[in-house]
């Protein structure tokens, strides 16, 4: 079931999101399921805020979508360094409590490991962007609805869209390791942020179009509980009030 939350601007869905989620923290011991990219900077910096005025993240536990292959935790596009300079770096998680696959070494034994973990921790919240094409983590289309942690190959148009953090379309991964589609759907609740325009179709899609795999997103229509938080741009092509 979705609850579809629609704003002027990036500032009002990071504002919406931000609520979204210091509610369940608020709750104190929580796993977060929590994501990377541009969408979920505004809500983060938001976190950070709150964290000064007291929100304490000691007790929450929190499992990120996904890691590319091939980046080490310091490389600057890598998204443990995306999750340490936008939020662990600057509020009270114990960074034992704090889980990314690796995206190095043997990609079997840390996706076994990951899905361990993962199904022993269900997310109370977990957070997800969107990709143009539809995807959610890196499940790009065409992943099977029952997958697990497991490594991806991005497709072109993805790579393309990730271009922007990198120097050239040539240092973007190929490869990444990411949860699963059955991972995600353990969560309790989901909170899906997108804006722009170029996430318009993906999100006509998750709300109304058919569910198959060659549109990842379609899936959530069989989730109890989503929280979808849009800008008008993201929102041009659905009926909203
Ligand atoms: C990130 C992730 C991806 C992004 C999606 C949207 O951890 O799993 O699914 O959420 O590609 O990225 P942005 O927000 O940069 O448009």
């Amino acid at each position: 079931m979705f609850k579809v939350f629609v704003y002027d601007d990036y500032e009002g869905l990071s504002q919406k999101a931000f609520e979204v989620m210091e509610e369940v923290v608020k709750q104190g011991k929580v796993t977060l399921g929590l994501a990377t990219g541009s969408s979920p900077v505004g809500l983060y910096k938001r976190l950070v805020e709150a964290h000064k005025e007291g929100l304490s993240f000691k007790d929450v536990q929190s499992f990120n979508l996904d890691e590319y292959v091939g980046l080490s935790k310091d490389h600057d596009q890598s998204y443990y360094h995306f999750m340490f300079e936008h939020l662990f770096k600057h509020v009270d998680f114990n960074l034992d409590n704090v889980h990314l696959p690796k995206g190095e070494g043997s990609l079997e034994e840390v996706a076994a490991e990951y899905e361990s973990m993962l199904s022993q921790n269900p997310q109370d919240l977990q957070l997800l962007g969107i990709g143009s094409n539809g995807h959610i983590g890196f499940n790009e289309p065409g992943t099977s609805f029952d997958s697990t942690v497991h490594v991806i190959r991005l497709k072109e148009e993805t790579r393309q869209d990730n271009a922007r953090f990198f120097n050239s379309i040539d240092e973007v991964p190929h490869f990444a390791i990411t949860m699963g589609i059955k991972d995600i759907l353990r969560a309790k609740k989901i909170l899906l942020v997108a804006s722009g325009k170029n996430k318009a179709m993906a999100i006509k899609e998750m709300l109304e179009g058919k569910i198959r795999e060659e549109v990842p997103c379609t899936i959530l229509q069989n989730h109890p509980d989503v929280v979808v938080v849009l800008d008008k741009e993201a929102a041009s092509l659905i009926k909203h009030d």
